[in-house]
């Protein structure tokens, strides 16, 4: 079966139709930049331009850089602040005329690694960090997601641990891979403090590079490995979203 699905990054806004049988993408993604500013309308014209670009006319499923429950976007840490309290899922199928599920990215990405990437077969406690403009996070026990957890905003020495072990702050603050590397295992010590998973899944577009810091981080009693599905875990992720809604829209129906 295939659904599509979009992934709304803080650069780029990219999509593919996706094979969920396989959790791969059913043909090479397309890509547009995100607007700046990121408003829901300019974000909305470009995620219409990805799903045209494929004439796609099935069910779409959309991440969003922010807390979402029932399709409204509630934060916007790093898009525009417009988007706080939208109905995006609505916006979206309006404009697509399509049925549109929107979801957290983090939650897509580690939605996806469970099924088809690093997570899998795991049911202890995983929690997913997607390191990129902000740092997103997924958890899941047992298999199962508790959505929107946001641990990209815990603190970490006075500041959001975002502003100092995403790879934007290694980037606007040009620190080396074994500077930033401590960083990241602080952040990982005080998640670890708090939650005790037995696997830690490093995301986003930095898991292509995870040999240069991951053999930095040390005193970290959980596993640690890369997300598997690198850069197109948002998509997978969000076209899984968008299939199980469907289903359980169909279930609905026939009870
Ligand atoms: C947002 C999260 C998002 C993460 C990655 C954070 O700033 O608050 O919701 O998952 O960035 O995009």
């Amino acid at each position: 079966m295939n659904v599509f699905g979009v992934d709304i990054g803080g650069t780029g806004i990219k999509g593919a139709p996706v094979d969920l049988d396989r959790g791969r993408l059913g043909a090479e993604r397309h890509k547009v930049l995100t607007p700046h500013p990121a408003t829901p309308d300019a974000v909305a014209g470009r995620v219409k331009e990805v799903v045209e670009h494929f004439g796609w006319s099935g069910p779409v499923g959309v991440t969003f850089p922010g807390v979402v429950t029932d399709g409204t976007t509630r934060t916007a840490a790093n898009v525009d602040e417009s988007w706080v309290d939208r109905d995006a899922e609505g916006m979206l199928a309006d404009l697509l005329g399509l049925s549109v599920t929107v979801l957290n990215d983090a939650d897509a990405a580690g939605t996806a690694e469970m099924s088809f990437g690093a997570g899998r077969g795991r049911t202890g406690t995983v929690i997913l960090l997607t390191l990129g403009t902000g740092i997103g996070s997924a958890v899941f026990t047992g298999g199962r997601l508790v959505p929107n957890t946001e641990l990209g905003h815990l603190e970490l020495d006075g500041h959001e641990a975002e502003q100092r072990a995403s790879t934007k702050a290694k980037e606007d603050e040009d620190l080396g891979w074994h500077h930033w590397a401590r960083r990241v295992e602080k952040y990982l010590a005080h998640v670890e403090m708090l939650l005790s998973p037995e696997l830690f899944i490093i995301g986003g577009g930095v898991s292509r590079k995870a040999d240069k810091f991951l053999p930095h981080i040390k005193g970290i009693r959980a596993a640690i490995e890369p997300a598997q599905l690198q850069n197109n875990a948002g998509i997978v992720g969000a076209a899984m979203a968008a299939a199980d809604r469907g289903m359980h829209a169909r279930t609905a129906y026939v009870a």
